[in-house]
């Protein structure tokens, strides 16, 4: 069966056409007369009847019901797919990365809504995050063979890793980021082996980290503190909930050549660590919160605020008078205005006067619609702490 073939024609409801005609790619169930039954590629008609483009159907029941993937009379076919395919790693090798490991495809980002894929070196990670993608993974996982020369691909479903091409791989993979290492379990780390879209960030803490001691809450694999250290930091201390994380880190610590101490990698919930390095006394002198996304869901607005308030309030406390702070939220529901007012809020219950120096989130392999703002997430805002 041909998947680029539309089936269905599904149309808006009168009235609704206003977001497709500002290119936005995504049709909420609401503004569709019937979409029950639709799967793969259909076309889209407005409600006199005008075709509209091609969409990829959603998941049954989802309320994004469609992703646009051609616009008006464009075709979706192979060569559309692969078009922009060979678009998104064009544009990603002018830019200057400086890393083995980057976002090539972007979704929405880069015109192939729902469509994540990362490269780790001669690797390649796929995350659709649309069953529909499924019937076309065959054409990007050759576009990536033939136009990438990549060795090996990875498809992630949620915590299912499957090899496309080439066979899982049994260890992680070191994979060069500016001039230090970072170890990327492709198989069972977190996202598709690492946070991709904090490098340029990490670069930042490279460049401000020397003579500090910093406190990296929420490590993960500890990419942070190796550039903190990189940079010449005095000591790094790492705190993650996971187990496996922190192994990642220590591992990570000797491929770079660093000398691992155990109290530096410490197990726990920094929501509760923090306070107890405050009572212990320790002060820091750059303290990066890059915590999980606390709101992945509107309904959880609020609750999820609070955490940000929190773990803020908490890191203020244990940073030393003159300190920096890197405090990060990877919600893409929450607003800049939002995590202003709760770290606004923090500063003032711990009496400490906060400036923003830089407001900053994922660099530009992670390219975001102008048409499609919601899909932008990461917000890493660096302030001195008085
Ligand atoms: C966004 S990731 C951090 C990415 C990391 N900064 C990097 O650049 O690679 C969030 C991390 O927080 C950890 N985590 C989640 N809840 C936690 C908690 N309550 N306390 C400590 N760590 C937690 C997760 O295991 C995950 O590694």
């Amino acid at each position: 069966m041909n998947p680029y073939r539309v089936g269905r024609r599904v149309r808006l409801k009168p009235g609704r056409e206003a977001s497709l005609a500002r290119l936005h790619p995504w049709v909420y169930r609401g503004a569709l007369e019937a979409v029950e039954g639709a799967s793969g590629a259909v076309e889209v008609l407005g409600a006199g009847g005008t075709r509209l483009g091609v969409a990829l159907a959603g998941e049954p029941g989802a309320s994004l019901a469609l992703r646009m993937v051609a616009w008006g009379h464009e075709e979706w076919s192979r060569e559309t797919l692969h078009h922009r395919l060979a678009h998104a790693s064009a544009l990603r090798r002018r830019l200057p990365l400086d890393a083995e490991a980057f976002r090539l495809v972007n979704a929405e980002g880069d015109g192939l809504p729902g469509l994540v894929i990362d490269r780790y070196g001669p690797w390649a990670v796929i995350e659709p995050f649309m069953t529909a993608w499924d019937d076309y993974l065959s054409d990007v996982v050759a576009f990536l063979r033939d136009a990438e020369g990549v060795a090996g691909v990875l498809v992630r479903r949620g915590q299912r890793v499957e090899a496309a091409l080439g066979k899982l791989p049994s260890a992680p993979l070191a994979v060069r980021e500016g001039p230090w290492l970072l170890l990327a379990d492709l198989v069972r780390g977190q996202k598709t082996g690492l946070f991709l879209d904090q490098r340029d960030n990490r670069r930042r803490v490279f460049e401000l980290a020397r003579d500090c001691k910093v406190l990296n809450l929420f490590s993960y694999s500890g990419g942070f503190g190796v550039a903190a250290l990189a940079g010449g930091a005095r000591r790094v201390v790492n705190v993650d909930a996971s187990a496996a994380a922190l192994k990642l880190a220590r591992n990570t610590w000797q491929v770079n050549g660093l000398a691992v101490a155990e109290a530096d990698f410490v197990r726990g919930d920094a929501f509760h660590l923090a306070p107890e390095l405050h009572a212990a006394g320790e002060r820091f002198e750059l303290v990066i919160v890059d915590p999980p996304a606390f709101v992945s869901h509107r309904s959880r607005l609020a609750e999820g605020l609070r955490g940000y308030r929190e773990i803020n309030r908490q890191a203020l406390r244990v940073t030393s008078a003159g300190a920096l702070l890197l405090t990060c939220s990877c919600s893409a529901l929450v607003s800049e205005q939002q995590f202003a007012e709760a770290l606004l809020t923090a500063a003032l219950e711990v009496g400490r006067r906060l400036t923003v120096l830089g407001r900053w989130g994922a660099g530009p392999d992670h390219p975001v619609s102008l048409y499609c703002p919601e899909t932008r997430h990461l917000k890493a805002w660096l302030c001195s702490v008085e």
